[in-house]
């Protein structure tokens, strides 16, 4: 089914909320690729607009985090550390030929939306407005 967005994965920041609804699109590229059939075809250009989309999202969310100084970034940069890892491992076994990738891709970023965005971004945000960070930058 295809993803839709709501205002549980917002965080109430403009440029990062933006961000993450670039992500959901690529989901949705993704499941609409897989149901015509052209998943696996589609996944190259789908891994590399995912690691466009993480080396800039995760750059912009770390630097707010330094900025502004907020508790528990280390654990917040290592999940993104891990995303980037599980994406090249991912994309690796796909360049080998390994079946079903599309699928196991979908559901990493599908439990992505739920563990990262909804927990860890979203609590990273408050933290961002209580330190005063301008919410529509
Ligand atoms: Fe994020
Ligand atoms: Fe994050």
């Amino acid at each position: 089914m295809l993803f839709v967005w709501d205002d549980s994965y917002e965080t109430g920041i403009i440029e990062i909320d933006q961000d993450h609804k670039g992500l959901v699109n690529l989901i949705n590229d993704l499941y609409e690729a897989m149901q015509d059939g052209s998943g696996g075809a589609l996944l190259l250009p789908i891994f590399s607009a995912l690691k466009h989309y993480t080396e800039t999202h995760f750059a912009k969310e770390e630097s707010h985090m330094v900025e502004c100084d907020v508790p528990d970034q280390d654990s917040h940069f290592q999940e993104h550390k891990l995303m980037v890892e599980k994406l090249a491992d991912l994309e690796r076994r796909h360049r080998k030929g390994e079946a079903a990738i599309s699928l196991q891709t979908l559901t990493f970023l599908r439990d992505w939306l739920k563990n990262h965005i909804c927990a860890i971004d979203r609590a990273m945000a408050s933290q961002l407005k209580n330190k005063g960070m301008d919410q529509g930058a």
